[in-house]
C-alpha cells in the first residue's frame, strides 16, 4: 500500500513552533516511528510552505497512490485550489490535524478541504497521523 503523506506550512517547525499546541517533535522524529510501525506501508513524506507546490503533489500522486493523508495547515482554511485538487483526484485522501482546530480561532474552523476527503482526524497530537494510517489498514 503506497501512502503519501504531504504537510503544509509551518509544519517543518514542527517541534519548535508553538510547542504548547504541536509538541516537541519534529515531524522527521515521527516518520521515523510511523515508518517502523507501518513496515507493510510504503510510506513517503512531502512538506512544502508554497501552496502550488502542495496541489502538484496532490496531483502526482492523487491517480496511482493507495491514499493520501494531507495536513494542509493554514491552507486548510484559505484554499479554494487544495480543495479543487482534492476533489480532481482518484486516491482517496483523509485530512488530519494536529490540534483541535475547533477548539481555536473562528477562523480556523473552516475548511475547505474537509467536503472532498473521505473522512478527517484532528486533535490527537501527532497520533492523528497514526490514526490516518490505521485507517487504511485491513483488519
Ligand atoms: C494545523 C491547524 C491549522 O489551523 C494551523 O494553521 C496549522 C496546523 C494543525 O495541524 O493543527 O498550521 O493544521
Amino acid at each position: 500500500m503506497k501512502i503519501q503523506i504531504i504537510n503544509g506550512p509551518n509544519l517543518n517547525l514542527l517541534g519548535i513552533r508553538e510547542k504548547n499546541i504541536y509538541g516537541d517533535e519534529s515531524f522527521d522524529e515521527y516518520f521515523k516511528k510511523l515508518k517502523s510501525k507501518y513496515k507493510n506501508f510504503d510510506l513517503h513524506y512531502f512538506q512544502s510552505n508554497i501552496e502550488g507546490e502542495l496541489i502538484q503533489k496532490i496531483q502526482e500522486v492523487g491517480f496511482d497512490y493507495d491514499g493520501i493523508i494531507i495536513n494542509a495547515a493554514a491552507y486548510t482554511h484559505t484554499s479554494v485550489g487544495i480543495g479543487d485538487a482534492l476533489r480532481s483526484i482518484s486516491t482517496p485522501a483523509i485530512e488530519v490535524h494536529i490540534s483541535n482546530t475547533y477548539s481555536r480561532e473562528e477562523y480556523r474552523h473552516k475548511s475547505f478541504l474537509s467536503s472532498h476527503v473521505t473522512g478527517v482526524i484532528l486533535g490527537f497530537g501527532l497520533k492523528s497521523y497514526d490514526l490516518a494510517l490505521e485507517s487504511f489498514s485491513k483488519l
